[in-house]
């Protein structure tokens, strides 16, 4: 296996790195390869027009979605036919929840996580609260952040209709053992929701393994324009019955995407995975090289979070949010002298981008008791990121530290 990461050679495939910002927001938003802005740019320049009309540019449009079906399917390891497209994650996960909670009947039950961000939180804990449902509260441990598979067997019933987890905590990393949570869920019938939004750029993902009966993904989390998926098998999708306008295709899975697709965006998808798929080198179809390339991207980043972490505890006043058993690459901390948002300031003035805040990670920051003293600074790497662009935070960051306190 070609196991080189190119770094110099992948840098140079975005634009916005020329300038010398270090961009360590990935779990805000990634940054786009030429690649993409080629596609999108490309999308326009040919000619595109509403799809299932009678001309060619028509015709290039549908291509273009059922080309972002694909690439989202090699991506997740679902199905092509059950990728719905819309604007984002939040806005298709309070699609699903408005449909599925259409089968909910009062004193049904869902299992949610404290964990999670609160787009897999609310829209179905205010579905529940419409429909007469229970809601019970998968809870992380305070100092590790982990999210205990154990204790899912004693939440989760013989009325439990979903639980709704994330494969990552967009805030610090934590990973969850999805596998065995979406066993104790299909033992009784209960159908799981995976966010993988904040897993899907760091490691391999495959709903199979997963057990996951809907998985979600952000296309701008992995180096793609702003526009969302949601997956589900072809047979799922069709027992359920959003609301959406009498003339809107009742196929599947067009029955659950509102008004007019992000047309642009759809190649730009594409050319995302392309682009995941070929960040080392070798042959094979898309999902063995996506395969490949997330096997080197995780090593790397399990390498670069390790040292990032040592060096940046040794920075007096810093301390790590959180000591997960398996992480993405995201990292966590607080400082003791200043708020999150001051140091996140501070970094910003020397041109180095990262998270300050609750990062909507509302019910983990209120469970860490971080929400009301700011919540915390998140650092998290890319597949651009450089070993020189943790170097420049843990300088500044030690620098920082030694100003004097504002007042
Ligand atoms: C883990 C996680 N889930 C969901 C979302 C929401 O995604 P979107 O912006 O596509 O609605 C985010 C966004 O940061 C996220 O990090």
């Amino acid at each position: 296996m070609d196991t080189t990461w190119d770094i110099e050679g992948i840098r140079s495939q975005y634009p916005a790195l020329k300038d010398g910002t270090v961009y360590l927001d990935g779990a805000g938003g990634t940054q786009v390869p030429e690649c993409v802005i080629e596609a999108i740019g490309d999308a326009y320049r040919s000619g595109l027009s509403n799809v299932h009309g009678p001309f060619a540019s028509s015709r290039r449009s549908l291509q273009l979605i059922d080309g972002a079906r694909e690439a989202v399917a090699d991506l997740t390891g679902g199905p092509a036919g059950g990728v719905v497209l819309g604007p984002n994650m939040t806005a298709l996960t309070y699609r699903m929840a408005g449909a599925l909670a259409k089968t909910w009947l009062p004193g049904d039950e869902i299992v949610l996580s404290e964990l999670d961000h609160d787009s897999n939180v609310r829209p179905w804990a205010q579905a529940a609260a419409s429909a007469g449902v229970l809601v019970r509260w998968a809870r992380v441990d305070p100092l590790t952040t982990d999210l205990p598979a154990s204790q899912y067997g004693e939440l989760i019933t013989t009325r439990t209709r979903l639980v709704a987890v994330a494969a990552a905590s967009n805030l610090i990393g934590t990973m969850t053992d999805v596998a065995a949570i979406s066993a104790a869920a299909h033992a009784v019938g209960a159908l799981v929701y995976v966010d993988a939004v904040a897993a899907a750029p760091h490691f391999r993902l495959d709903m199979g393994s997963l057990g996951a009966d809907f998985i979600t993904v952000s296309a701008y989390k992995w180096c793609g324009p702003h526009a969302g998926a949601v997956v589900a098998s072809v047979g799922l999708l069709e027992t359920l019955h959003p609301d959406k306008l009498d003339p809107s295709p009742n196929e599947v899975p067009e029955r659950f995407e509102l008004g007019t697709a992000g047309l642009a965006n759809m190649a730009g998808i594409t050319a995302a995975v392309n682009h995941l798929a070929d960040l080392v080198g070798g042959t094979g179809d898309r999902r063995q090289r996506l395969d490949r390339s997330f096997a080197v991207l995780r090593a790397r980043e399990n390498t670069m979070v390790r040292g990032a972490i040592s060096r940046l505890s040794a920075i007096p006043g810093v301390r790590m949010v959180g000591a997960p058993t398996l992480r993405t690459g995201t990292i966590c901390f607080t400082v003791d002298s200043l708020s999150p948002d001051q140091v996140a300031v501070r970094l910003g003035e020397r041109g180095i981008c990262v998270w300050s805040g609750h990062a909507y990670a509302w019910e983990l920051t209120r469970a860490l008791g971080i929400r009301a003293s700011g919540g915390a600074i998140r650092v998290s790497l890319s597949p651009y990121t450089a070993a020189s662009d943790l170097e420049e935070l843990v300088t500044a960051m030690t620098s920082i530290v030694c100003e004097p306190v504002p007042h």
